[in-house]
């Protein structure tokens, strides 16, 4: 499948944390062709692994799931009352649109209502709404036409439009962070096809990055890799009004490698390496601005005895909101960067 279209498929799904199932859905089927073994574990962790010449393993993480809300009281007039679920910006919440997936896997439009600029006093307009205050309408009249919906409290919701290709190699979506993790994994996977990789390589696709890097902790643990990485969509804020390190990354600048973030310091000779591959590669790449962020590496260095772990991102605009941009050249040159590693990943060893 090409990368757009694995794109595509993987921002339209739905996956709220801990509420990955849609997710693993569309990727099951694409890494099922393409790995030795898949399992799905306890937490919901879908793991594909492709045995290489030797045992030890190299591990590859992405986390499956999005920011969201969990409904957790719906009003008698048939107001969906929630709690956000991972780290929203509370300004961006009010006049979205939502979609809820009930229990059965239906998934239901909703907006996220305010009241007219008019009924609001100059300060109240000023200051953003706390998620308390605010509600989810689908439309429903009453608590009873929200239950003959099927929707019910407990039920996990997250701002979605649907997924653009613009010019340009660009493409417009929700999720990205980080659906296109994913999409590389699968895409690096895709490429092992033709030849066996010297270390046994083991996909992580996992849940519940965005609450704490739950999911990569207990898939670290059972895969018990030598070395790591976590693939991610980061922060790019090469935008007016943000110079220096605080830009993170930029867009269309190639992959990003870690150095260090809030979850990890990279040891040294691991981002000279993955520098190494790309310039011996003609890879494009940058250095991701210390220290923002965290990824799934931090979890992931941590298990047992330590993992030499570290992180390439792609560099997507606008993360946490419904509408993040990334250029798909970044991608593909993220795809060729960790496809290289893997190849030469045991040469760290020892
Ligand atoms: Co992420």
């Amino acid at each position: 499948m090409d990368t757009v279209t694995l794109l595509e498929s993987l921002s339209n799904a739905f996956g709220v944390s801990g509420f990955e199932d849609d997710v693993r859905r569309v990727l099951h089927p694409l890494v099922a062709g393409l790995a030795d073994e898949v399992r799905t574990d306890a937490l919901g962790n879908l793991i594909a692994v492709r045995r290489g010449r030797t045992a030890p393993v190299l591990m590859l993480d992405a986390h499956m799931d999005e920011i969201g809300m969990i409904v957790n009281h719906v009003e008698d007039a048939g107001f969906l009352r929630f709690a956000t679920i991972g780290g929203w910006d509370a300004r961006i919440l009010p006049a979205q649109a939502v979609t809820v997936r009930a229990q059965d896997g239906t998934l239901h439009r909703g907006v996220i209502g305010t009241l007219p600029p008019h009924l609001l006093s100059t300060e109240e307009r000023a200051k953003p709404l706390p998620a308390e205050s605010l509600f989810i309408d689908i439309g429903a009249d009453s608590a009873a036409a929200v239950a003959a919906r099927g929707v019910r409290v407990g039920d996990p919701a997250t701002l979605a439009y649907p997924f653009e290709r613009w010019p340009d190699g660009h493409v417009l979506g929700k999720a990205l962070d980080d659906r296109v993790g994913c999409a590389v994994l699968v895409q690096v996977l895709a490429a092992l096809r033709s030849r066996t990789p010297e270390m046994t390589v083991a996909c992580a696709f996992a849940v519940s990055e965005e609450v704490g890097l739950r999911g990569a902790r207990t898939a670290a643990y059972q895969l018990d890799p030598v070395i790591a990485l976590a693939i991610e969509g980061t922060v790019a804020a090469d935008v007016p009004g943000v110079a220096g390190a605080r830009q993170v990354t930029r867009m269309g600048g190639g992959p990003a490698i870690s150095v260090a973030d809030r979850s990890i310091i990279v040891r040294p000779h691991l981002v000279r390496a993955l520098e190494r591959i790309a310039a011996s590669r003609g890879i494009p790449y940058q250095l991701k601005t210390p220290l923002y962020g965290g990824t799934d590496a931090g979890a992931i260095h941590l298990n047992r005895a330590g993992v030499l772990a570290g992180g390439v991102s792609v560099p997507c605009r606008y993360i946490h909101t419904p509408l993040s941009l990334l250029r798909t050249r970044d991608v593909e040159d993220a795809v060729r960067l960790v496809t290289a590693f893997v190849e030469e990943a045991h040469t760290l060893l020892g």
